[in-house]
């Protein structure tokens, strides 16, 4: 049976630490320049109906560096924009594909992309989730700190799917996350209330992002206005303005905090530009990580290691 990974909760704790496992394994080989070929004769779809760079880049080069084959697809040029039924695009192209990366707007047309297609469906971002951006920040935290547990994460900023996903991540990990979010633009309630019915961990919602901080272990933020909500974005920043991460803000965390952003990063908006430069910054690192990740979700998913 083919397995998708559509929400962080289609996956177990059991699988994730396999996947931090094996991530990092992989990143070291990749740097001592060991050739992984697990994915020989296989092809990954990614059709992608928002914008990327690293979404698309590090899946595209994760399967080129295990010996597979990407296939770029903008729905764009598909028969997806002339009606083509959703079920009947996940049917052909499960003939030819081993896999499929998809970035898009709707959970919902994800799910009914899962349910049509026999090949693994892999959430690479909707308006809801991103399942596989949080497993390898994750990852970042467990190669910075080496622990997940008893570390204070603070999530500064809108409740988009970023944070969605991290509250995911809370539900099956024994996380400690806060979450700081102006008045107005908290998580969705029914994932939040999930997250917080199933908590493994602790999970705070908190709207003083002063508080919020002090003494974090980890300091996460994101764009005020996701992709899709450009429209809006003017009159976000009036609400989000206290929230941003600078040097004041950072100031109340640990001295050895760590900045992570999933970028793409807008400085002087959510996080200041010598923050995201400066010594507590891993982003980096972390828009890396997310290439070594991809390979070991490929593997788990289209080869079953
Ligand atoms: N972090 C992330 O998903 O970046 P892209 O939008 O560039 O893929
Ligand atoms: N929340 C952002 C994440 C980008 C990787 C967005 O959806 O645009």
């Amino acid at each position: 049976m083919k397995k998708d990974l559509l929400t962080l909760r289609d996956v177990s704790p059991e699988d994730c630490k396999l996947l931090f496992d094996r991530s990092l394994e992989l990143k070291k080989r990749h740097a001592s320049g060991m050739p992984d070929r697990t994915l020989e004769g296989k092809t990954l779809g990614l059709v992608f109906d928002k914008p990327s760079t690293r979404t698309r880049v590090s899946f595209e080069a994760a399967m080129a560096h295990l010996g597979g084959t990407p296939l770029f697809l903008n729905t764009q040029d598909t028969q997806l924009i002339r009606n083509e039924p959703i079920a009947d695009t996940a049917r052909v192209l499960s003939r030819y594909l081993d896999g499929l990366a998809v970035r898009t707007y709707s959970q919902n047309l994800l799910e009914e992309l899962a349910a049509g297609a026999s090949i693994p469906i892999i959430n690479g971002l909707t308006d809801l989730y991103h399942p596989c951006q949080v497993l390898s920040d994750l990852m970042t935290i467990l190669e910075q700190k080496g622990q997940l547990e008893d570390l204070k994460i603070v999530w500064v900023g809108d409740g988009n799917n970023v944070a969605h996903s991290w509250l995911n991540a809370a539900a099956i990990l024994p996380l400690n996350l806060i979450v700081a979010t102006p008045k107005g633009y908290e998580p969705d309630e029914a994932i939040l209330k999930a997250a917080l019915r199933d908590a493994e961990g602790r999970i705070e919602m908190v709207s003083d992002p002063v508080e919020a901080v002090r003494g974090a272990d980890v300091i996460y933020t994101d764009v005020w206005a996701s992709m899709g909500q450009e429209s809006d974005h003017d009159r976000r920043k009036q609400f989000f303005e206290p929230y941003q991460v600078n040097k004041n803000l950072v100031a109340k965390a640990k001295e050895d905090v760590i900045v992570m952003h999933c970028l793409p990063a807008h400085r002087g908006e959510e996080i200041s530009g010598d923050v995201l430069e400066g010594p507590h910054s891993v982003v980096w690192d972390q828009s890396e990580n997310k290439m070594h990740m991809h390979k070991a979700i490929l593997e788990k998913y289209m080869a079953g290691r």
